[in-house]
């Protein structure tokens, strides 16, 4: 089957300019796989067929590669180790050194989620403290339709289950049937264009000089081949402040520790990059 894929990879390349060579084998073969049971066909050959016959198949597979979902406080132990322990040891440093602001890079940030859920956490921790604080998140994504709805802030009640009442209260709006981030938590991210594996920039425009001191890339590693994932970590990699930490997937472990990443929390996928070589 590899082959196969490896085929189609080559035949929508040369056919249709779509580059698909970064993604990982069987994750095409599952979108393949996903399509060839919405179109009816039994048979790899019979739908490879078919997508030669019907170049409109082209986009709803190639779109059904570009997996966007997402959720606020997707990973509730990786958030819970985030609140409790993480963001305020960061914020502690950063007054320790007198620093002017704690940098975060949502670095496939989808329609907003991730760095939203990361601003209500630190929305919550700026109330608590006696200090001045500030906090900058920069949300990029390759996948302008997703930059989109992240920049309109608005979302269903459904994508809200994740959230209490308390938090809906606080830091949403409720219009009809759509509630809408509050001004004060969109005003602290940045949204952008951002393409981990064909950019040249080293970071996104708006971060200007990158310096993170929290970057997530999660959930979207384990859908490309390993050279790809060692070039989006060498990327992230270079943009993390001495000391910075890195919030990837659990399936991203061990590519991870290959690395040079080490786990901060064990029970949660927390890393930061070893400085010593
Ligand atoms: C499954 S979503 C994950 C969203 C969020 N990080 C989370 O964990 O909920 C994967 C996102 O990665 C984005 N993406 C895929 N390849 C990318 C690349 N090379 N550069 C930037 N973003 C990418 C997709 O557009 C999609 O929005």
């Amino acid at each position: 089957m590899r082959k196969k894929i490896e085929e189609l990879v080559e035949y929508l390349f040369t056919s249709h300019g779509v580059d698909l060579s970064g993604f990982d084998i069987s994750f095409i073969e599952k979108s393949v796989a996903r399509r060839m049971e919405s179109q009816n066909h039994s048979s790899y050959s019979d739908y490879v067929t078919f997508l030669k016959d019907n170049q409109s198949e082209v986009t709803p597979l190639v779109d059904s590669m570009h997996i966007a979902y997402s959720e606020f406080f997707r990973n509730p132990l990786t958030f819970s180790s985030l609140e409790m322990l993480l963001l305020p040891h960061l914020w502690a440093k950063k007054r320790n050194e007198k620093s002017s602001e704690l940098r975060i890079w949502s670095a496939a940030c989808a329609s907003g989620q991730e760095a939203y859920s990361i601003a209500i956490l630190l929305d919550e921790l700026k109330q608590k403290s006696n200090h001045k604080f500030s906090y900058r998140i920069f949300g990029t994504d390759n996948n302008p339709a997703e930059l989109a709805k992240a920049e309109k802030g608005m979302f269903t009640p459904e994508a809200l289950n994740n959230l209490s009442m308390r938090r809906i209260d606080t830091y949403f709006t409720r219009s009809r049937d759509s509630y809408f981030i509050s001004p004060l938590l969109k005003n602290q991210v940045d949204f952008s264009y951002f393409d981990l594996l064909t950019d040249e920039r080293a970071c996104p425009t708006p971060s200007i000089f990158g310096n993170f001191d929290l970057v997530f890339c999660s959930n979207l590693l384990f859908y490309y081949k390993t050279e790809a994932q060692i070039q989006i970590l060498e990327k992230i990699a270079n943009t993390l402040a001495p000391g910075g930490y890195l919030v990837t997937g659990e399936t991203e472990r061990e590519l991870l520790k290959k690395n040079n990443f080490q786990e901060v929390y064990a029970y949660a996928a927390i890393f930061q990059k070893n400085f010593i070589n």
